[in-house]
C-alpha cells in the first residue's frame, strides 16, 4: 500500500463516517442481548482492600482549587522515593474512574465521561510505593471503590520499564496506572463505531489523573509507547478481549 494510502486509511479512524456504514439494527444492544459487566469481577478469594470514598471528604489531602491545578499541569517524568498514602491513591482512583451515580446498574456513571456510558476500560496498579501496601499488580474496582490484588509479578518494576519500551521513569515511581480496554463493553451499543471512542474515552481518564496528581502534590506522564505484547502478558490478559491501551506513572516529583 502506498504511503498516500495508508494515510487515507489510517485518517479515517479519526473522522465519523464510520458511522454512516455501521448497520446499528445489528448491534448486540439493539439485539437484546444483555450488556457485559460494567467492570471485570475480581477472582473469587482474591484479596480485597478497600478505599477511602468521597464521603470521607478525604481530609489529609490539601485543598487545591481547580485553577492552580489546571495552571500547575505538566507532564512530570522524574519522581522521588517518597510514598503515597492510601488516602491520596483513594482520591485518585476515584477521580479518574470513581461511581457518580447508579452503582448496580448497566449504565453507571462516573466521574470522567464515556461514550454512551460505555467505560470500556479497567484500570491496573504496579503499584511500588503506597503506605500500608505491598508491591503487586492490583486492579481498580469501581463499584465497590476496592483494590484486588491480581498477583505479584517478580522484577515488576523491570517488568513495566521493559513493558514501556525502556522509559525508565514508568517504573521509578509510587504506582503505575496501567489501563486496559475491554472492547466489548463498547461493541456491545456501538459495533464498529467503537474504538475511536475507547481512545477518546481514555484521554479523559488520563487528563483527571493529570489534574488529580497535581492537587495532592504529585505528578504523573502519559504514556502511549509501550509494547504490546509484554505489556499484556505483564497484567496476564489475553491480548483480544482486552488489551493494554495507555499508561501513567504516579508519584512525587523531585
Ligand atoms: C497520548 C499521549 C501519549 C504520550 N506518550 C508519551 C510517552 O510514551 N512517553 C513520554 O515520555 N511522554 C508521553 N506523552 C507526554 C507528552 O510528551 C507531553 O504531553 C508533551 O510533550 C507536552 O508536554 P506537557 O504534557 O508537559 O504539556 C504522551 C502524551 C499523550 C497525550
Amino acid at each position: 500500500m502506498t504511503a498516500e494510502r495508508l494515510k487515507e486509511k489510517y485518517r479515517s479512524f479519526l473522522k465519523d463516517n464510520l458511522r454512516k456504514k455501521v448497520d446499528f439494527s445489528q448491534t448486540d444492544q439493539f439485539r437484546a442481548i444483555p450488556p457485559p459487566p460494567v467492570e471485570k469481577p475480581p477472582k473469587a478469594n482474591a484479596l480485597t482492600i478497600d478505599l477511602t470514598g468521597p464521603e470521607t471528604g478525604w481530609p489529609g489531602l490539601p485543598a487545591v482549587d481547580l485553577k492552580t491545578a489546571i495552571a500547575r499541569r505538566v507532564s512530570r517524568r522524574r519522581f522521588s522515593n517518597k510514598p503515597l498514602s492510601l488516602e491520596e491513591l483513594s482520591f485518585l482512583l476515584w477521580a479518574t474512574q470513581g461511581i457518580r451515580d447508579n452503582p448496580r446498574t448497566a449504565r453507571v456513571f462516573r466521574t470522567v465521561p464515556s461514550a454512551g456510558c460505555r467505560h470500556a476500560l479497567e484500570t491496573y496498579l504496579a503499584l511500588f510505593r503506597v503506605r500500608g501496601l505491598e508491591e503487586g499488580l492490583y486492579r481498580y474496582l469501581p463499584l465497590s471503590h476496592q483494590l484486588v490484588l491480581e498477583h505479584t509479578p517478580e522484577q515488576l518494576e523491570d517488568r513495566v520499564i521493559e513493558a514501556a519500551l525502556g522509559q525508565t521513569f514508568i517504573g521509578r515511581t509510587a504506582v503505575t496506572f496501567i489501563w486496559t480496554t475491554i472492547p466489548y463493553r463498547m461493541e456491545w451499543r456501538y459495533g464498529l463505531a467503537s474504538y475511536k471512542v475507547i481512545a477518546l474515552d481514555a484521554g479523559h481518564i488520563c487528563q483527571n489523573l493529570y489534574l488529580a496528581c497535581e492537587a495532592i502534590g504529585a505528578g504523573t506522564c502519559a504514556v502511549a509507547a509501550y509494547d504490546q505484547n509484554k505489556a499484556d502478558r505483564l497484567l496476564r490478559v489475553d491480548g483480544t478481549e482486552e488489551f493494554v491501551i495507555y499508561m501513567a506513572p504516579v508519584g512525587r516529583y523531585s
